[in-house]
């Protein structure tokens, strides 16, 4: 099979990349926003460096693909909110012309991968595929309308599903960027002696899931024509940011300590998946929560080394 991941020299694209690339012919999609060429390194590949806004490479990436896994986007919420034309742009005008491109190769099969952040502030846990999305930031409210999107897109020759991720982690989370995700920045930190800095008393919960297990959901969808519209993953078990702490420091033995800050502006209390959706067509995560931080900070330690 030919399959193209937009965005795959990222996070979770490379993974995406990595799951195939023993097996079939994976071409990469990506302008380098916020990718990286290391992520690729050692993965069997065809790079197409460029935007999903630029026909051309567009083009040139998708010809005869049989699998799209379409990740590429504007990533970070606060991004989204300084630059909302921008947001919309890639988010929502690129995956419209993802779907294009991917019905002009005869693809079969269009996984997006949305974000939990449509569910916006709504206190309600678990949250559930039918409970009325309410996003709160251009980043969300594009995620939303890239979702619709697929759904039209859907038809007798083209299937369509939209992932609705929880809190991913795992190697090759970038601990530097500007808007870095808590697992990768406290690993960084225990690995580095450095003070670890929580917001708000840390009774906050989040549904951390492993990388593999997204990429595990991202195929099973992949692989089932019938299986239709927008699905949470998460473990749908929740944590508090302390007790990610915590457990952080024990695994890497680390004696850094913590602060507290106050809460930042729009931070969420609660958000918990609700995967039953997703468990229904017979998907099931291959890992523990305590598993993917073993091998994450295993991850991080040989990157050190
Ligand atoms: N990491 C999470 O916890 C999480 C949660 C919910 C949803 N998501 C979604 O998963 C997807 C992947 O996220 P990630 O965490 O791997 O982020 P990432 O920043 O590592 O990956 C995004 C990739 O898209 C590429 N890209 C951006 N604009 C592009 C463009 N115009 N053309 C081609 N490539 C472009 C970037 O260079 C990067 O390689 C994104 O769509 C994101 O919204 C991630």
């Amino acid at each position: 099979m030919r399959i193209l991941v937009t965005g795959g020299a990222g996070f979770i694209g490379s993974h995406v990349v990595e799951h195939f690339h023993r097996d079939h012919e994976v071409v990469v999609l990506d302008d380098l926003r916020t990718g990286r060429l290391r992520n690729l390194e050692g993965l069997r590949h065809r790079l197409v460096q460029g935007s999903i806004l630029d026909e051309g490479a567009l083009a040139d990436a998708s010809a005869g693909a049989d699998l799209v896994f379409h990740l590429a986007a504007m990533v970070s919420v606060p991004e989204s909110v300084s630059q909302p034309a921008a947001c919309e742009s890639l988010n929502v005008t690129g995956t419209a012309r993802v779907l294009a491109a991917a019905r002009g190769a005869g693809a079969t099969k269009v996984v997006l991968a949305s974000s939990a952040a449509i569910y916006g502030d709504n206190p309600m846990v678990p949250k559930l595929e039918t409970m009325a999305p309410e996003p709160r930031s251009p980043y969300a409210a594009t995620k939303l309308a890239g979702e619709r999107l697929l759904a039209e897109a859907a038809d007798g020759a083209l299937s369509t599903t939209s992932l609705r991720l929880f809190n991913v982690f795992g190697p090759r989370q970038d601990p530097a960027s500007a808007y870095a995700a808590a697992v990768p920045i406290f690993i960084r930190k225990a690995l580095s002696g450095e003070t670890i800095t929580v917001y708000g008393d840390g009774g906050q919960t989040r549904d951390f899931i492993y990388v593999k297990d997204i990429v595990g959901a991202l195929v099973h969808v992949a692989s089932r024509p019938d299986v239709l519209g927008s699905f949470n993953v998460g473990y749908g078990a929740s944590m508090t940011i302390s007790e990610l702490a915590a457990e952080i420091l024990r695994l890497t033995g680390s004696s850094s300590s913590v602060i507290h800050l106050p809460v930042r502006p729009g931070d969420v209390r609660h958000s918990l998946a609700s995967a039953d959706k997703l468990r229904g067509t017979g998907w099931r995560p291959s890992h523990t929560l305590a598993e993917g931080l073993v091998r994450t900070v295993e991850w991080y330690r040989s990157v050190r080394e």
